[in-house]
């Protein structure tokens, strides 16, 4: 999932596999350190891994940092039956509910119309205001202009 330019299409680079298994040890130290982290997604009787979603804590400086994000991922066979809002879904519900955030937001680069339109089928709202430029990209970077939509405990309940 993580080599394949169709699912890494807005990131800066495909993952090798060294750079994939470190992505992984870091999502397992997250759950160690935090007590949530991306999950793995399994969809039974279809198969055992199709990707993540999951909560985390964006480690750069922006304006709306400290935060909580969600994010999501999946293998390009598994897009298009409503699994990365299914999953992402059940986060939000566990990160209000159970870990009592107030507040989960997502972002991504302004192309991105497919994971955007996840953010809007999971009810999230998006300002232009909260636009903003991603500090781990250099400057010029095709990539680099983000959105940012929000999601407030009291409008998933
Ligand atoms: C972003 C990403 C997770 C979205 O996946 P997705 O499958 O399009 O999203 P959903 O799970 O919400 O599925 C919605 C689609 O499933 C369809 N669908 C089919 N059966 C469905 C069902 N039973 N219930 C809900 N939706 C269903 C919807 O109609 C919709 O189709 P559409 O895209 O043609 O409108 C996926 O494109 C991806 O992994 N991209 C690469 C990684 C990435 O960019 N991650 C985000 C970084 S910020």
């Amino acid at each position: 999932m993580n080599a394949d330019p169709r699912v890494m299409e807005f990131f800066a680079n495909p993952l090798g596999r060294p750079q994939s298994d470190a992505m992984v040890d870091r999502i397992e130290a997250n759950f160690d350190k935090r007590g949530f982290s991306l999950w793995a997604i399994e969809v039974p009787g279809v198969a055992s891994f199709i990707g993540f979603a999951g909560l985390a804590v964006p480690d750069f400086t922006a304006p709306f940092t400290p935060c909580v994000e969600i994010g999501w991922r999946l293998a390009a066979e598994h897009w298009g039956r409503g699994y990365a809002t299914e999953a992402a879904g059940l986060a939000l519900d566990h990160g209000f509910r159970k870990l009592g955030f107030r507040e989960i937001v997502a972002f991504t680069t302004v192309a991105n119309q497919r994971s955007r339109a996840v953010m809007k089928r999971l009810g999230m709202r998006y300002d232009p205001v909260d636009d903003f430029d991603m500090p781990t990209l250099p400057e010029n970077h095709t990539l680099r202009q983000h959105v940012l939509y929000r999601l407030s405990s009291e409008s998933r309940a």
